[in-house]
């Protein structure tokens, strides 16, 4: 090997380096930038899952059911003396325990659907003391 082809050998190599620095550097700041676009974004759109009104009681007790047993719905405000038990009929409990499923799974593929008995709103459902939750 001459000196020549040494040198070029050391060239390389901290060329490489250096190309790796920066693309590090880059990753770096696509996360920071990415990481603080989610947590700062004030403009996320809040949407709820309620009962759609064309929905069948029937139809939507048996959603209901579901929800909040295999579902794994937090059903607990729909139950007597809770603040979501009234108005006690079968679409307010169906609202509330749709968009407890909803809001708890959606980021796991969850969806507002229960056979179309479902729908998306962004008008807010809560009323008096019964909070109905949105997350991000
Ligand atoms: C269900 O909801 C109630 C009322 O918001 C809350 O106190 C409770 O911790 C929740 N349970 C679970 C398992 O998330």
């Amino acid at each position: 090997m001459t000196m020549n082809q040494k040198r070029q050998g050391q060239e390389l190599g901290s060329n490489e380096q250096s190309a790796t620095r920066v693309i590090l550097l880059l990753c770096l700041i696509l996360h920071f930038l990415a990481t603080s676009a989610q947590q700062e974004d004030p403009n996320w759109e809040k949407q709820w899952c309620i009962a759609d009104q064309q929905t069948p009681d029937d139809v939507l007790q048996q959603a209901l059911s579901w929800a909040c047993g295999p579902g794994g719905a937090n059903c607990t405000m729909i139950q007597p003396n809770k603040y979501c038990y009234f108005p006690n009929n079968v679409k307010d409990h169906a609202s509330y325990a749709f968009n407890s499923y909803w809001q708890k799974f959606k980021k796991q593929g969850g969806s507002c659907y229960f056979n179309a008995a479902a729908m998306v709103t962004d008008l807010d459902p809560s009323h008096d003391s019964c909070h109905f939750e949105v997350v991000p």
